[in-house]
């Protein structure tokens, strides 16, 4: 990363261009405890900035996680219902997105970010990414639908679904399932019981790729990604991609 430091200061929110142009004029910014006034000097990330006394940290990319409640819709915004960006309390968020859709019943894991090309390397469905859901669905589950998700299932689409994994965590009137897939067509899992004649009466993310919700987070927090977190999607869609070139 490399910015001119009035650039810097107005990404960081601090003021327009010209704002921070005067900002720095008047010696409100320091670089490293040094005044600086000079809206050119180039800033690199490792600098330790500060504005009026207060620490300033401009992050390019930001990435949060968020326990979805149920009764949320998964938009950036909506005119009648509450959406996951209603729940994203932070200052600055308006280049954040959710990324991919839950439905509006649905919980767990949603990643929110303004990193486009990690969004859309995860949500790829020829990048292989691994969705995983807890279900609760009506009735008995069994091998035989193992089977039938591992084939792939005709859910009215113009080509059957991906090989889905189906574990059965217990099975009865109403049976627990984890099911993981690596599309995310509309109402996917949900068409993919219909389609062997059950119906999900519960849904919830639990993971995608390698980030695993965080139990601890109430439904309806969001915290941000830790780095070991980031380098790891980061890491896993390098992954992906690597050996996808390498596969051909
Ligand atoms: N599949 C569904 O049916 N709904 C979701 O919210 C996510 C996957």
């Amino acid at each position: 990363m490399s910015y001119r430091l009035d650039k810097y200061l107005a990404l960081a929110g601090i003021g327009t261009r010209s704002e921070v142009k005067a900002f720095l004029k008047k010696g409100m910014v320091t670089v490293d405890g040094q005044l600086e006034k000079k809206p050119e000097r180039k800033i690199s990330g490792e600098e330790i900035i500060h504005f009026q006394g207060r620490e300033i940290c401009y992050e390019e990319f930001r990435y949060l996680m968020l326990h979805k409640p149920a009764g949320v819709v998964t938009a950036t915004r909506d005119q009648k219902e509450q959406t996951v960006m209603d729940l994203i309390t932070l200052p600055g968020k308006k280049d954040l997105f959710p990324v991919g859709r839950l439905d509006k019943d649905t919980e767990g894991l949603l990643l929110i970010t303004n990193d486009g090309e990690l969004a859309h390397r995860l949500l790829s469905p020829k990048k292989h990414v691994d969705k995983c859901y807890f279900a609760r669905v009506e009735g008995p589950i069994t091998e035989e639908h193992i089977q039938s998700f591992a084939k792939g299932l005709d859910i009215g689409d113009d080509t059957p679904t991906l090989p889905a994994r189906l574990r059965i965590l217990s099975s009865g009137e109403i049976s627990e399932v984890e099911v993981t897939i690596q599309e995310g067509r509309y109402h996917q899992i949900k068409r993919m019981f219909e389609a062997v004649g059950s119906s999900v009466c519960y849904l919830k993310r639990l993971s995608m790729g390698s980030l695993v919700l965080d139990e601890n987070l109430e439904k309806g927090g969001f915290r941000r990604l830790t780095g070991q977190e980031i380098a790891a999607l980061q890491k896993g869609n390098r992954e992906e991609t690597d050996n996808r070139e390498v596969c051909g």
